[in-house]
């Protein structure tokens, strides 16, 4: 599938204008691609309690999943991510939002950095997944809460 970068890039950098980064002053928009050929956005949304703060990937994956497939029930596949400062340079996704994208798109997808594209498995190696859950979980029925 080709990938127009500069169209993703030109879409992080539109939705990092809408960041809401009052504390951090640190505006970043994120836009993803799907194996549809869908445009899928997010930006971050700081709070006064920080800790709550959501960076843009998660608005993107929340997005994602908010957008019906083409293909039916599945949640749509993201193959290209790119992640950019207010800016518009490229900003590498933090440790925990590269876990997140890891479930949206794979080890395979495509993540700009400064230097091109990279797969996700490069920036996020001998990554937990969901196959570590079947493989390591204790026996029996999960407890009713
Ligand atoms: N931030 C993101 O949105 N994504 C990242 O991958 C790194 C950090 C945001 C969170 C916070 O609003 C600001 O950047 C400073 O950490």
């Amino acid at each position: 599938m080709k990938i127009d970068w500069p169209r993703l890039r030109a879409a992080a950098a539109d939705v990092a204008g809408r960041a809401y980064a009052p504390y951090s002053r640190l505006h970043v928009g994120a836009a993803g691609l799907t194996a549809d050929g869908l445009v899928v956005t997010g930006c971050n949304v700081e709070n006064a309690s920080f800790g709550l703060t959501l960076c843009a990937e998660c608005g993107l994956v929340s997005a994602l999943h908010a957008t019906p497939s083409a293909s039916g029930s599945a949640p749509p596949v993201l193959v290209a991510v790119a992640v950019v400062a207010g800016d518009g340079d490229p900003l590498l996704p933090c440790g925990r939002c590269r876990q997140l994208l890891l479930e949206a798109g794979g080890p395979e997808l495509l993540v700009d950095t400064a230097g091109g594209p990279v797969p996700l498995a490069e920036l996020l190696p001998a990554a937990f997944g969901g196959a570590d859950l079947s493989a390591r979980r204790e026996p029996g029925a999960a407890a009713s809460l």
